[in-house]
């Protein structure tokens, strides 16, 4: 960034010292024409480049008006920079302010209202049906369902994500809803630090993700109970995990969790191999990573619900590891079975 903006800085000044000569050397001529400028005498005026000339016509009939230095600049037309990266040589690129507009317009609005019906849905579907529970109350003989890594890796995850969540909700929505309560003072320093956060935890969630997938992935694969389970309106029989569940699993961490740590690890510019994205790039990642952060936010939502109050006893089977026996007759018919004729924890037979 600092990069950027000492580059800006030289080509700001060139141009603008361009549109200055010009504007002087005009004044010092009034009745010049293009090809006899006094001041450019070591310089044929038609051999300099076309809006330079058009800047000396207009010199001659707006003084002070460098419209046509400025409409060169804005034309994303790489120009001279004693600097050699890539792009060094765009001052103003164009692209900018699409991209400002969209980020700042559809994914804030848009993204917003989403995640605002996402968390309206769930209270809804709380106070109509209340919590999932036992229709055989609790038996008091427990299962093991969690391993201790497939608890550690999925609360890796978790944790990870909730940081980031709650980090890129305040630097993309804080401004309207936290800056207006507690001032700038605070909330300059308060959102720079929070950036930081996000920036150094964004990686720990990409490599929990891929930790959790290899873990969970068997269990995981689709098959036609899955469908039923959907036709049936998220009732019905399954083994490990349902087809609600490998939905979030698929949609949900794999691709959402793909997108969103790709563009992050743009954003962050730590792409092992480009040391470089321009700018247009880097514009495509943020709308990329935020349309992708609202859709994986919204499903958590729903997800964390089910987790949590939506279900008695889910929240316990990630916590210790174990499940009451009649949960998962109820919730997982054949993985009980499958458990209760030898198979191991994920109701697999050796
Ligand atoms: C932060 C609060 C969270 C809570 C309370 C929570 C709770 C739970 C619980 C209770 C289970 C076990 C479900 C079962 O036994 O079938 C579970 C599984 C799972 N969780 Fe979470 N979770 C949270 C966050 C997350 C996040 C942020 C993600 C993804 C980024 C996630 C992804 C998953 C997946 C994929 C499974 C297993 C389902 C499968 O493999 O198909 N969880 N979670």
């Amino acid at each position: 960034m600092k990069r950027l903006t000492a580059m800006r800085q030289v080509v700001v000044a060139g141009l603008l010292g361009l549109g200055m000569a010009f504007a002087v050397q005009a004044q010092q001529a009034p009745a010049a024409t293009p090809g006899s400028m006094p001041g450019i005498q070591s310089q044929n005026v038609l051999d300099l480049p076309k809006a330079a000339q058009e800047q000396i016509a207009r010199d001659q009939t707006q003084p002070q008006n460098n419209a046509p230095v400025w409409r060169e600049v804005n034309s994303t037309v790489e120009h001279y920079s004693a600097i050699k990266t890539p792009e060094a040589g765009v001052l103003i690129q164009q692209g900018g302010h699409q991209w400002q507009l969209f980020r700042n317009g559809v994914v804030t609005v848009f993204g917003g209202w989403l995640l605002a019906i996402a968390i309206c849905a769930v209270g809804v579907v709380y106070l109509i049906k209340g919590s999932i529970k036992l229709h055989e109350g609790a038996s008091g003989k427990m299962m093991l369902r969690f391993t201790r890594l497939e608890r550690w890796s999925h609360w890796a995850m978790a944790y990870s994500f909730v940081i980031l969540a709650v980090s890129g909700i305040i630097i993309m929505w804080g401004r309207y809803f936290l800056l207006p309560i507690i001032g700038g003072s605070a909330y300059g320093p308060l959102t720079l630090m929070l950036k930081n956060i996000h920036n150094i935890v964004g990686p720990f969630f990409t490599i929990s993700v891929v930790v959790f997938f290899v873990l969970y992935v068997r269990d995981n694969i689709p098959n036609v109970r899955d469908l039923q389970w959907f036709l049936a309106g998220g009732k019905g029989s399954s083994h490990r995990f349902n087809g609600g569940e490998k939905l979030w699993f698929w949609f949900g961490v794999t691709v959402l969790g793909v997108v969103v740590s790709a563009s992050g690890w743009v954003l962050n510019s730590i792409v092992p191999g480009i040391d470089y994205f321009t700018r247009e790039q880097m514009q495509l990642a943020n709308v990329v990573h935020g349309i992708g952060s609202i859709l994986f936010m919204a499903m958590a939502v729903g997800h964390i619900y089910i987790g949590t109050i939506g279900m008695q006893g889910a929240y316990q089977g990630m916590s210790t590891g174990y499940v009451d026996e009649n949960w998962g007759k109820e919730h997982h018919d054949l993985w009980y079975n499958d458990v209760k004729s030898g198979g191991d924890h994920r109701g697999q037979r050796a």
